[in-house]
């Protein structure tokens, strides 16, 4: 078998400048989806918790909830760099507790981790990197706490969004995602920075934008209003779904085998052993 090439962390730090997308995924169906479409940098983010798990926060998702859909992100792809979610409570205590929590989502998949926080996590950040593991920053606002915190309200002091963006940087991380930040405070922190800003509700100064899949392919309803809908799948899927019920109320599926065909008992699938 060929070896398997994937974008690196450091690929991506290299794209400085340059505009690229992110999206969330969290199965295997949709991360073949992403990848078909060219998207080569995926985040497993936590915001699995409302969209796939129908949690109304990120708060309850477990480290095992991340590494099983991590797992099912990279069996879906060959060549995207995997980020995955360090979900809360799994980083927050100390440096020790953070680094165990990053290498299980490695052994499940991940080829970096991402963490919610700016000066006050930079040593959580400095203790993964340490361990041999890339990690992406988040700050502005953080979902993980903000319900218990400021809410989900933009943040726009640029003096305080640039200390974290530095501390983080300075700690190690590649990436740094901007959430619900001022357009201009993101653009003062991505000019001031040498890693890539990745906006969501930051507006278009960032190097890269990230959105939550099922926000961009309308199967999210509480989608927030900074994200574009580029498809309305569920309208899609409830219109096919209406169509398989009322075929088979009325009989239209499965249609009669041709009148004088004989059905086969050969099986229809085999199981192959997990590569
Ligand atoms: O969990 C998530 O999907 C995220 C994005 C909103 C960046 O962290």
């Amino acid at each position: 078998m060929p070896p398997v090439r994937r974008l690196t962390s450091a690929a991506i730090r290299a794209r400085k400048g340059k505009r690229f997308p992110v999206i969330t995924a969290y199965d295997t169906p949709f991360a073949r989806c992403v990848e078909e479409a060219g998207i080569d940098v995926i985040l497993v983010g936590d915001s699995l918790g409302n969209v796939v798990l129908g949690m109304d926060s990120t708060a309850p998702v477990e480290l095992e909830d991340m590494c099983r859909h991590a797992a099912a992100v990279k069996r879906g792809t060959s060549r995207a760099h995997v980020i995955v979610d360090l979900p809360f409570g799994t980083y927050q205590v100390g440096d020790e507790d953070a680094v165990r929590s990053a290498i299980a989502l490695v052994k499940a998949g991940a080829m970096s981790v991402k963490l919610e926080g700016g000066r006050d996590l930079a040593s959580r950040i400095a203790a993964i990197v340490k361990a041999g593991i890339p990690v992406v920053a988040h700050i502005g606002v953080l979902p993980q706490t903000a319900s218990s915190n400021a809410g989900f309200r933009r943040k726009s002091d640029p003096r305080a969004l640039l200390a974290d963006a530095r501390a983080v940087e300075a700690a190690g991380a590649f990436a740094v995602v901007l959430e619900m930040v001022d357009a201009e405070a993101a653009r003062t922190v991505s000019e001031a920075i040498a890693i890539p800003t990745i906006g969501i509700g930051a507006g278009p100064h960032c190097d890269a934008q990230v959105l939550v899949l099922h926000d961009a392919l309308g199967l999210y309803p509480e989608a927030p209003p900074f994200a574009k809908r580029f498809a309305e799948l569920a309208t899609l899927a409830t219109a096919a779904l209406r169509t398989y019920a009322a075929e088979v109320r009325d009989g239209a599926f499965p249609a009669a085998p041709p009148a004088g065909a004989a059905e086969s008992d050969a099986p229809v699938y085999v199981v192959t052993a997990p590569s």
